[in-house]
């Protein structure tokens, strides 16, 4: 908890109380640093790749270690995001590590905690864009071409903290990692209908970002008869309708959390629209059904008012099914139970690389992403008790 105590005031709101650590801003970097002097304290050799993601190695020469047991999260947030997603992990890890050091632990294999770079994609649209980079999951061209909302892209934004655009792209530290176990808090209520403090990811349902760009035509809120418009909020609108229902209908999931209105003037119809949608199913099939019939009805409500819509896939991520003998090891060992989740994680992106798990720790609420996110300290304590069991199971002398 002190650890969650000493950044609890980096990147808050004064306002509402929640967190606005987007990638590379000033909250993400003084995150940094500050784990950079976490890692220091506890003897961990810190290496930064091309990506910004910031790993402590514990127990071996970075240089030489192999078959890593990789720990951690990421610390940056969505806008006004709570304290526990990402943070939760990253501090859960270094717990863990203090335990085991104070304990006289020695690791049989290295032992790494993480801090992966953007892991909400909040600031350039495309989620989790650290781990993908790192796992040649993301090109470092489409990466560093990704523009922010102010219209800087990333490679002008990185070079702008004193890093090199053109160390993006593949780590090589991936390769002497082999395997990774990320708590996070949970989002949802599983736990509580379980009546456990700790669960164990079993999958993470498919999921997306797409950009709908509306075009209309401009003109004036009074002088424009209704019949003569090209109001493109008419057809965002539908869709937006169109997306609730047909979800609903689906058992999935459709947001539009994010919304742009050009120009912006009270009494001037709009000449453009871009909204988000972010869509997620129980399976691949479903989600692309999902999303060409959101996208279908988007293109009949433009049509009916003379307007346009294109519709451009941002960040997709597929199906996880996290490795089932790590899943079965560490559920049996923690006597958890197993759960899904709607959510996406650096463990996902990671899992089609190596053995990969989750823990996950109780929230009583379910909310997260926004500033109510809770974990009590008891439960976060589970968690790091959880978390050193599984060091110990994985990385004690065999
Ligand atoms: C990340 O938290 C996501 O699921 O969007
Ligand atoms: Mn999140
Ligand atoms: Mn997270």
């Amino acid at each position: 908890m002190s650890l969650l105590e000493a950044i609890a005031d980096v990147g808050r709101d004064p306002g509402t109380g929640g967190y606005r650590r987007s990638a590379w801003s000033d909250a993400d970097m003084a995150l940094r640093e500050w784990f950079a002097g976490e890692a220091q304290q506890r003897g961990l050799a810190l290496v930064e790749d091309g990506n910004g993601n910031q790993l402590a190695w514990w127990g071996a020469d970075p240089a030489e270690g192999h078959d890593a047991l990789l720990l951690g999260s990421h610390l940056d947030s969505v806008p006004d995001g709570g304290a526990y997603d990402g943070p939760l992990g990253v501090v859960s890890s270094l717990a863990a590590v203090d335990a085991l050091q104070r304990d006289g632990f020695r690791p049989a294999r290295p032992v790494v905690v993480a801090n992966f770079a953007d892991e909400e994609g909040a600031r350039f649209g495309v989620a989790c864009a650290g781990s993908r980079l790192a796992a040649g999951a993301l090109a470092p061209e489409r990466a560093l071409a990704l523009r922010d909302r102010d219209g800087r892209s990333l490679a002008e934004v990185v070079r702008a903290r004193g890093r090199d655009p053109e160390a993006v792209g593949p780590a090589e530290w991936l390769t002497r990692v082999g395997t990774f176990v990320e708590l996070h808090v949970e989002q949802g209520r599983s736990l509580v209908h379980d009546g456990a403090a700790v669960g164990v990811a079993s999958a993470i349902w498919p999921h997306g970002r797409w950009r709908f760009d509306f075009r209309g035509e401009a003109n004036h809120a009074g002088a424009t008869p209704m019949p003569d418009r090209h109001d493109p909020v008419q057809a965002f609108a539908a869709t937006v309708l169109a997306a609730r229902r047909l979800a609903t209908a689906a058992g999935a999931r459709a947001t539009f959390g994010r919304l742009a209105v050009e120009p912006g003037g009270t009494n001037a119809i709009p000449s453009r629209v871009q909204a988000w949608l972010d869509s997620r199913a129980a399976g691949e099939a479903d989600l692309a059904e999902l999303v060409a019939a959101v996208t279908a009805a988007a293109r009949a409500a433009a049509e009916e008012d003379g307007t346009s819509v294109e519709v451009v896939a941002e960040s997709v991520s597929p199906a996880v099914s996290f490795d089932a003998g790590l899943r079965d090891r560490l559920a049996t060992l923690l006597d958890a139970p197993v759960l899904p989740t709607g959510a996406g994680h650096d463990a996902g992106v990671l899992s089609p690389l190596l053995p990969t798990a989750m823990l996950f720790v109780r929230n009583p609420t379910g909310v997260s992403h926004a500033p109510s996110e809770f974990a009590s300290d008891e439960d976060c304590a589970a968690g790091v008790e959880a978390l050193t069991a599984v060091v110990r199971d994985l990385a004690g002398a065999s």
